[in-house]
């Protein structure tokens, strides 16, 4: 059963033969295919990237290891931190982290059934002069109110449905790790 979608192994090849002869430049952007798919690495994944590459399964388990964008451990496919440093937290980051933990309806620490984990962070995101503030995978989200937490809160849930609708049955490697299959050819070739 595959661990990636076909749609993620065409971006990997395209990588490849954007970087030709250089193919090992592709590796980092690869990876982060893959994790967009899955939400993290798990090590299935990193060898079919290298596999995809051409490199070895330890030069790709090691890059994946170094860079900190990249997540080897499960973090759900969408990854909620709240700064709760001083400076935020002065600024509410705990009324914020129960905002989103209502809107999400998941516990902070805990990840939802469709992919989604929110978490406290004591990493200063350096956004501490417009906090309260969150990141939401590479995205930071500051000032946040009642109401733009909910926004926030229904924005990610309607990208994970609209996301898991396209990938649905192509393969997909889930936020726990599981693969599934069983797409139609439509389906194969709609994104
Ligand atoms: S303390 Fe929260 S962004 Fe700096």
């Amino acid at each position: 059963m595959a661990i990636l979608s076909e749609t993620t192994e065409a971006r990997i090849r395209t990588e490849v033969e954007r970087y030709h002869p250089h193919y090992r430049t592709a590796l980092l952007p690869s990876l982060k295919h893959a994790q967009v798919e899955i939400g993290w690495l798990p090590a299935e994944a990193i060898a079919r990237v290298a596999d995809l590459v051409g490199v070895s399964h330890a030069a790709a388990a090691e890059l994946a290891q170094f860079y900190s964008m990249l997540h080897t451990e499960n973090h759900g496919r969408v990854y909620v931190e709240v700064c709760v440093q001083v400076p935020c937290a002065v600024s509410g980051a705990e009324r914020l982290l129960r905002w989103l933990s209502e809107e999400l309806d998941v516990p902070p620490g805990e990840t939802t059934a469709e992919g989604i984990r929110l978490e406290r962070t004591s990493e200063c995101f350096g956004s501490c002069h417009r906090a309260p503030m969150c990141r939401v995978n590479e995205d930071y989200h500051e000032n946040l109110t009642r109401d733009s937490a909910r926004e926030l809160a229904s924005t990610i849930r309607a990208r994970l449905l609209a996301e898991n609708a396209a990938l649905q049955g192509v393969g997909v490697g889930h936020a726990d790790g599981r693969a599934t299959s069983g797409s139609t050819s439509q389906e194969r070739t709609a994104s």
